[in-house]
């Protein structure tokens, strides 16, 4: 039944035409419409970064302001959203509950759900940009048994998030402004990264008309595989594993468990589809680290010093030269996150929450294009030539 073009993995198929993230795999190089990563992260914030994704232009101060306005507008989620997060258990992970809470927005939010109103599509990014944050604080305080915190929109938007996170009702949270800083920073690393996993699922989960609110929570789903947003989990895990066999001294066994192909051991936080050369992210997300830990005393945390000796062993190992396996942004970025203060089970709900704006932003791209069309693709059938059902006895 016609001819297919067999791809598996999507190694050489593209999806969609798109304007808005471009990466040379070859030269380690990220550009959001057009600006390096390395100017965004140090030249603006995560809120003129979600400006230029959704919109296609940096914000002038005014311009930054209304933006920053609109979003702090939609910081709370409705009321009834603490109830629903009763029904998990205080154990369930993160990414769990927020699969749940983001799908459930639909279900408050009438007004914008219908994808093909442009109107419906502005609020609910708007919407989704403003609560992702509070949720992510909610599922955290939920599992430590305490009670949520309202957002506080005089706070910068990763400052917010940390006043949420951290500040109780007894006790204000004072948020340190190199900390601030990193984690505004680790969001706009996250903001978007063209047609990877997630973002493609959000395309396809959109392309049959769902609400926007639905379409991203299949994007969480996606993103919590260890081979995508969960290896930042994923890798600390590995750093504190091989920290309790021993460190840095135990490096070079456990390399060897990585390149004996039957172990099913990888390195997590290494290599990547696209980059075959150091992951932009990673270099920014190293930096960073050192500024946080420098900044908290932990500048001889076990772990980061793990991580760098476990990187050096590997640019210099045949193993990972020859495939060119370089570290991602997931390498450094929990070692930064725990050090912020953020539990180790929490680390892909951040990733979510910074994803979010370029999810939406693919969204919009996707359904304001005029050739778009339902996402379906084909098969090469494998399975049984046509037979006839015997009767349940003679089976
Ligand atoms: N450790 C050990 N070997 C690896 C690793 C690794 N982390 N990554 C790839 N390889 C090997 C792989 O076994 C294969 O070897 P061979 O050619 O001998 O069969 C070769 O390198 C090519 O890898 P691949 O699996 O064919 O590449 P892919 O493009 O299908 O997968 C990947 C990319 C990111 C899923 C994979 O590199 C991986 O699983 N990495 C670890 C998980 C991770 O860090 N994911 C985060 C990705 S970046 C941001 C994000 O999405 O969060």
């Amino acid at each position: 039944t016609g001819m297919f073009t067999y791809d598996p993995g999507f190694l050489s198929t593209a999806a969609t035409q798109s304007a808005i993230t471009y990466i040379d795999g070859d030269k380690g190089e990220l550009l959001y419409r057009g600006y390096p990563i390395e100017q965004l992260a140090v030249n603006c914030d995560f809120m003129e970064t979600c400006h230029l994704l959704l919109y296609g232009n940096l914000p002038n101060a005014a311009g930054k302001a209304d933006f920053t306005k609109r979003v702090t507008n939609h910081t709370m989620v409705n009321e009834q959203m603490q109830f629903f997060l009763r029904g998990f258990r205080r154990d369930a992970h993160p990414m769990a509950i927020m699969t749940g809470l983001v799908g459930a927005l639909s279900a408050f939010y009438h007004d914008s759900t219908d994808i093909n109103n442009p109107e419906h599509r502005e609020i609910s990014a708007i919407r989704l940009i403003a609560k992702m944050p509070t949720l992510v604080a909610m599922a955290y305080k939920y599992s430590a048994g305490q009670p949520y915190m309202y957002p506080k929109n005089n706070l910068s938007y990763a400052g917010n998030f940390m006043h949420m996170m951290f500040a109780t009702p007894c006790e204000e949270y004072v948020v340190n402004p190199v900390i601030e800083r990193a984690l505004d920073r680790i969001f706009i690393l996250h903001a978007d990264h063209e047609q990877n996993a997630s973002t493609s699922t959000v395309r396809l989960c959109g392309s049959s008309g769902t609400n926007p609110f639905a379409a991203i929570a299949a994007g969480v789903a996606c993103l919590w595989g260890p081979a995508h947003g969960g290896a930042n989990e994923a890798c600390l895990n590995m750093l504190e594993d091989i920290q309790k066999m021993g460190g840095v001294a135990k490096v070079g066994e456990f390399m060897n468990q990585v390149k004996d192909k039957n172990s099913g051991v990888k390195l997590m936080g290494f290599g990547h589809r696209v980059y075959k050369n150091y992951d932009p992210r990673a270099k920014l997300m190293q930096e960073t680290c050192k500024e946080v830990l420098l900044s908290l005393g932990l500048e001889n945390d076990p772990l980061f010093k793990l991580a760098m000796a476990l990187e050096k062993i590997a640019l210099e190992d045949d193993y990972f030269v020859q495939r060119k396996l370089y570290p991602n942004v997931d390498f450094y970025s929990g070692i930064v996150q725990r050090a912020i203060g953020i539990p180790v089970g929490l680390f892909t709900a951040v990733f979510a929450l910074a994803r979010t704006v370029g999810w939406i932003a693919q969204l919009n791209e996707m359904i304001g294009d005029p050739e778009y069309k339902i996402g379906r693709p084909r098969q090469l059938f494998t399975g049984s030539v046509r037979r006839d059902v015997l009767p349940i006895a003679q089976r």
